[in-house]
């Protein structure tokens, strides 16, 4: 089954207009006509996965410390949509189950980017994807992606035949980044905008992979990026670039 590599990534759900990584930001999103979203994935002290991206609680949530400190439990007391806006306030941190549900309900493709809890790198991929091959089927509409090699290593050794992408980050690009995109076969390579210049848009493609671009919220530059050949482009305004890329 091959990997139907959306347009448009809604990313963090549509974070732009809803607290990021909440059931609330992927439902705005849905909304948008996004095919898929982006999620970030994290472990919790007790081992569940939720969907956040901070290592810490501080900037997102009424709570404050290393999530990766925190139980699940005390996780459900806090509220994670006032900084963002009222009308957003009691907005919870969701588990991965939680957002999956609703992804499926909602019929969305996902970007699930696994960011990895030090000291135990392994344990979050492996814990994540057990929860999605419980739970997710359609595998021609799910991307794995991570910044950490053992994150992808675990994927593959886990679940081949899912689809992997490597993140690429301008101000930490490892210099043999291609190499390491052919030894995990992943079949995109997902760089930052500061990366996307036209020489790296033309070698991922050499490489016979996708070109997926984060984050792009301007529209002039989603055109520009879609005529240099690149396939996707994650984005906090899903409306903005849906117009300007599709006229709809
Ligand atoms: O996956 C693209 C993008 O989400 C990676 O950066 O920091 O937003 O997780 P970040
Ligand atoms: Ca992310």
């Amino acid at each position: 089954m091959a990997l139907k590599i959306p347009k448009i990534i809604g990313h963090r759900g549509a974070c732009g207009y809803a607290p990021e990584n909440t059931i609330e930001s992927i439902l705005t999103a849905a909304e948008m006509g996004v095919e898929w979203v982006e999620l970030d994935v994290m472990l919790t002290r007790d081992n569940v996965p939720v969907i956040f991206h901070d290592d810490t609680l501080d900037r997102t949530t009424n709570g404050f410390g290393n999530i990766a400190d925190t139980t699940w439990a005390d996780l459900q007391q806090l509220e994670a949509g006032s900084w963002f806006g009222e009308s957003f306030a009691g907005a919870k941190i969701p588990s991965l189950e939680d957002a999956l549900d609703v992804i499926i309900q909602k019929n969305l493709g996902l970007n699930l980017e696994i960011k990895p809890t030090p000291g135990r790198e392994k344990e979050t991929a492996e814990v994540a994807l057990d929860v999605l091959s419980r739970i997710w089927d359609d595998h021609s509409r799910l991307l794995i992606s991570s910044f950490q090699l053992v994150s992808l290593e675990t994927a593959q050794e886990m679940a081949p035949d899912w689809y992997r992408g490597l993140l690429l980050w301008h101000d930490d690009l490892p210099p043999n980044w291609a190499d390491i995109a052919d030894y995990l076969d992943v079949v995109s390579v997902n760089i930052s905008q500061q990366l996307a210049t036209r020489e790296m848009v033309e070698d991922i493609i050499d490489m016979e992979k996708a070109v997926m671009v984060y984050t792009v919220n301007d529209a002039q530059e989603a055109r520009k990026l879609r005529g240099w050949g690149v396939d996707t482009v994650f984005t906090d305004v899903p409306d903005v670039i849906r117009e300007a890329m599709f006229h709809v």
